[in-house]
């Protein structure tokens, strides 16, 4: 079975990290996709999204890292995958994530969302946070894969 893994990871973090290894052990292939969102300005372009995720994903066999745009079970149906991967940190992540999933139950019924219980240390982090902190020099080397890291203190040198 195919499971895609949609979102912006902008940029990934240890906890979109945790997800993806997880569910490389559950599903034949994951495909790790990055969303194009021109209404979004990201910190970091979609081309170095797939970079950051292509290093920080190299120990994983059945990974792909590819991007989108439109509409994910669209992207889905290309790429003949039939699982939908999503994490939930906390109770206030569930009423987006149910109402995406019943969305996409609609647009394609072929598509079942998963969800994978986001680990217990991670369950505070998102992506803004790690913006957030490395905003105002804060440390994010345990929030977020080496490489990315160094892009994001590049980035606020
Ligand atoms: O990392 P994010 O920003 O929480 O990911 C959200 C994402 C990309 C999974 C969601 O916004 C999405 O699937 N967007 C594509 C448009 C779409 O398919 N919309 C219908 C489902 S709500």
């Amino acid at each position: 079975m195919i499971a895609i893994y949609p979102g912006s990871f902008d940029p990934i973090t240890l906890g979109h990290l945790d997800i993806i290894e997880r569910g490389s052990r559950l599903f034949e292939q994951v495909i790790v996709a990055v969303l194009c969102n021109p209404s979004k300005q990201p910190l970091f372009s979609v081309e170095k999204r797939l970079e950051q995720i292509q290093i920080s994903t190299a120990h994983l066999a059945n990974i792909r890292v590819d991007s989108f745009s439109g509409l994910t079970v669209e992207y889905a149906k290309l790429r003949q995958a039939t699982v939908l991967l999503r994490g939930l940190r906390v109770l206030s992540d569930f009423e987006k994530e149910l109402q995406m999933a019943h969305t996409n139950q609609t647009l394609w019924s072929g598509i079942e969302t998963v969800f994978l219980a986001t680990t217990k240390e991670y369950s505070f982090l998102s992506s803004s946070i790690v913006k957030e902190i490395a905003k105002f020099g804060g440390p994010i080397d345990h929030l977020v894969p080496q490489n990315v890291a160094t892009d994001i203190c590049l980035y606020y040198s």
